[in-house]
């Protein structure tokens, strides 16, 4: 089962905000994200709030994106209702789950949604997540067409024994000629990578990272494998068919593919991204690094307008529930105070190439950033120029850089 919604106040059922979220709401972007809860089968690391057919307990999927439009219609009049200015999309994202298991005029008819109620900005980057087992050259011909721009396929390791142990079903073979599919219909490409599965060796993931770097790519995440409690993962391993991932063979990982990503071309710009130039990163989520605005329409989705959180109600039939009823599907919520913004800032910004400005940290943050350059975890140039940024090893041991950085 997918992981639990935090707890926090119950979300008003107009879905409106505090007059707190306005407060400089045309200096921040604006991005929406449709969460799409299918998946055909579940992998054994994943604890996504996504359902297989046979979880669904009545929520069907045809009606799905029937209920998310409705939901961005409610959002475009939750968000004029509470002050908030006009402001295009610049970004939408379709995560999941596995959008792609939704026929691609589904996926066109939620954008045309975006698009009539927000409006899209100038060059507005939207996005797709495609698993390539669910995924052909006509559904992706369809969605360029429709809109979209990028495409971003679960790949996770060329190796089939690495495969395997994260219970995936797609043949590595497919990934050149999905990434050929998605290049003829001119989408941007990402390709999405795991390591530290057990095991997995140094060679291993080095096959993974040469394969994906020949696609050629604009854009590559590599996620260290996080054993999540309740999968399937986390019981192997508990039981011992399976070997713990070993933190020091998960550093040497990160190391090897910022090396080899960097003497191929792509920049680090967030601890697991890379991409080929600026203008490929996600801005997406560079938005939820920055703390722009975000609607996040679907099941279990978060949004972030100005300090506000809040959350939808995460089972399919829950959601399906309140859409009928005309209610707003969040469930929760949660004000964030002046402390929890700073340490989110904090926590998020660190993690980005561009960084803090050192001069906007409190008293104890400035304090630390000497003895961080010396430990060498933040680059000593960058901090010259007013800049907090990691470096390699900061970035592996980002968590305890936040740490020290948010210290009084
Ligand atoms: C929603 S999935 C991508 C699209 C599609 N569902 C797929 O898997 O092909 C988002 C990404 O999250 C990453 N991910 C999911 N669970 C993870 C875990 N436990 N540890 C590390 N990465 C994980 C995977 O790299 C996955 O591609
Ligand atoms: S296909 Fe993607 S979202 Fe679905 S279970 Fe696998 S990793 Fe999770």
């Amino acid at each position: 089962m997918a992981s639990a919604l935090p707890l926090g106040e119950p979300a008003p059922l107009d879905g409106l905000l505090p007059p707190t979220a306005v407060i400089s709401a045309h200096e921040r972007s604006f991005g929406v994200y449709v969460h799409v809860p299918f998946c055909r089968v579940r992998c054994g690391y994943c604890d996504f709030n996504t359902y297989t057919a046979s979880e669904l307990r009545g929520a069907r999927q045809v009606d799905y994106s029937d209920h998310a439009i409705a939901e961005i219609r409610m959002s475009r009049r939750a968000l004029e209702t509470s002050g908030l200015p006009d402001r295009p999309a610049e970004t939408v994202f379709f995560g999941g789950g596995t959008p792609t298991l939704l026929p691609a005029d589904d996926l066109v008819r939620m954008l045309g949604a975006v698009r009539d109620e927000f409006g899209l900005a100038a060059g507005a980057e939207v996005t797709t997540e495609a698993n390539p087992d669910s995924v052909g050259p006509d559904d992706l011909a369809r969605l360029a067409d429709g809109g979209f721009t990028r495409v971003s396929f679960g790949m996770q390791s060329a190796v089939p024994h690495v495969l395997a142990a994260l219970d995936r079903t797609h043949d590595p073979e497919r990934i050149p000629l999905v990434v050929r599919w998605a290049r003829d219909a001119g989408l941007a490409v990402s390709l999405d990578l795991i390591y530290g599965t057990p095991g997995e060796s140094l060679a291993d993931w080095r096959r993974s990272l040469e394969s994906a770097i020949a696609e050629q790519p604009d854009h590559l995440s590599a996620y260290a494998l996080i054993v999540e409690d309740g999968t399937k993962l986390a019981r192997r391993i508990r039981r011992g068919e399976l070997a713990e991932p070993s933190d020091d063979l998960e550093a040497d990982m990160y190391e090897l593919a910022d090396e080899l990503l960097a003497a191929a071309g792509y920049e680090w710009y967030e601890v697991s991204n890379w991409a080929t130039d600026a203008a490929h990163r996600s801005r997406h989520n560079l938005g939820y690094w920055r703390g722009d605005d975000w609607w996040g329409v679907g099941p279990g989705a978060h949004s972030h307008v100005g300090g506000v959180r809040w959350w939808n109600a995460k089972h399919p039939a829950a959601y399906a529930e309140r859409m009928n009823a005309g209610l707003s599907p969040a469930v929760g919520r949660e004000v964030l105070d002046g402390p929890s913004r700073e340490t989110e800032r904090v926590l998020l910004l660190a993690r980005i190439r561009e960084g803090i400005d050192i001069g906007s940290l409190h008293d104890g943050g400035r304090r630390e950033v000497a003895g961080l350059i010396a430990d060498d975890l933040v680059d000593a140039k960058a901090a010259l120029t007013g800049v907090l940024t990691l470096t390699r090893r900061g970035r592996l041991l980002a968590d305890a850089v936040v740490r020290r950085l948010l210290e009084d």
